[in-house]
């Protein structure tokens, strides 16, 4: 996760100091076919790197016409998606609110809470499989931030525009 994060240097402290869990998943596995459901639960923990909160690495669906439901059991956050063409939506989650992934998204949880666990109830095709070589290459258009102890969505200055094409 540490390039994930615009300041790097701050992650690479944080992991000299002891490596802290960002997020767990629990999931049900089931078979990688079309027509099965992947169902599970992600818990991102409070905290921050340097001003960006912690959060999930993000994915795209390496089947890309397959979406993705979330409902919001537990805390506060965001969602942070974004198609192969650099449209951008960010949404907040907060419990009981149900967020659906259109196919064609990519997905990441940010928590931005002080204190509490961010935790999101899923189900996802089984075979959608996930591609993370896309955001490790160009990142997400739009990062979260902590601005005066409130979450600010801003322009991740690292993000590289997906090339025409591919
Ligand atoms: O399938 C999903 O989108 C979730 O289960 C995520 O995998 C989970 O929230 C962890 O995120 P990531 O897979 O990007 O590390
Ligand atoms: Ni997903």
């Amino acid at each position: 996760m540490r390039d994930q994060f615009l300041d790097s240097q701050v992650a690479t402290n944080l992991i000299a100091l002891g490596d802290p869990v960002l997020y767990e998943v629990h999931e049900m596995s089931r078979p990688e076919v079309a027509g099965e459901l992947v169902q599970g639960i992600s818990i991102v923990h409070p905290g921050r790197v340097g001003a960006e909160y912690f959060m999930t690495k993000g994915h795209f669906h390496t089947v890309l016409a397959t979406g993705e439901l979330y409902m919001c059991i537990q805390g506060q956050g965001m969602m942070v998606m974004e198609t192969p063409d650099g449209d951008w939506a960010v949404e907040a989650l907060r419990p009981g609110r149900v967020l659906y992934v259109p196919p064609g998204w990519a997905h990441r949880s940010v928590n931005t809470g002080a204190s509490l666990d961010l935790v999101t109830v899923f189900a996802y095709p089984g075979n959608a499989g996930h591609d993370y070589g896309t955001i490790d290459r160009q990142g997400f258009r739009k990062i979260v931030v902590d601005r005066g102890g409130a979450p600010e969505v801003v322009d991740n200055p690292r993000w590289s525009a997906p090339k025409p094409g591919g």
